[in-house]
């Protein structure tokens, strides 16, 4: 039997994983997505760094030990490679009466698969889980080379990002 991953599959949208396209699935992220090209995957979106594969499990690990972290991942089933994925951070707060924020993160699809509404699939299944989980609002940071993609998911502009980097 597989092993569960990193969430419970009950918070995959199921009109989501309907519409996907034939051959993909959406689902958690699990440990043994380290050899099924998951960190390749978000090379396409920055520097991931050389990983090995305890490092990933520690932080896999750690990650499933808080109910912070949803990271959702499509699988290309005829290859058995990870496609796609995307984060969902909850992040709670003592304001809005200890209310729950989302926060999208870590969005990519690998190059030879844009295009598909895969990026639009993940987006709409992070939106779900953010919702059933209870956060009040879902907010994310991106490029302005991004917007389009984001309005077409449903989000708007809002406030401006600030970075310090150390
Ligand atoms: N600008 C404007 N519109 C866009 C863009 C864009 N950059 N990218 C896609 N779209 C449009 C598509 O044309 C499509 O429109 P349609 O419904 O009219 O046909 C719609 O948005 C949905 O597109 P998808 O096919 O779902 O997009 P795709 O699967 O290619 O994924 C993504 C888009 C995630 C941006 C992908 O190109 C990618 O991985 N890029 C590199 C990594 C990256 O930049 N990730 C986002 C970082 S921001 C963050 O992580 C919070």
């Amino acid at each position: 039997m597989s092993e569960q991953g990193l969430f419970s599959p009950d918070l995959i949208a199921p009109t989501v994983a309907a519409a996907l396209p034939e051959g993909y699935i959406a689902r958690p992220l699990r440990l043994g997505d380290y050899d099924a090209g998951f960190l390749d995957c978000l090379r396409v979106l920055t520097t991931v760094g050389e990983i090995t594969k305890e490092a990933f499990d520690e932080q896999y690990k750690w990650m499933s030990s808080q109910d912070t972290y949803y990271i959702l991942v499509i699988e290309d089933t005829s290859t058995g490679k990870v496609v796609g994925t995307g984060n969902l951070l909850v992040e709670r707060k003592f304001i809005h009466n200890l209310g729950l924020v989302g926060h999208i993160e870590d969005i990519a699809v690998a190059k030879d698969q844009q295009g598909k509404k895969l990026g639009l699939r993940l987006i709409q299944a992070l939106d779900f889980i953010a919702e059933k989980v209870g956060c009040y609002k879902t907010i994310l940071d991106c490029s302005e080379a991004n917007e389009g993609f984001y309005l077409k998911c449903g989000f708007r502009r809002a406030g401006l990002e600030m970075a310090h980097y150390y």
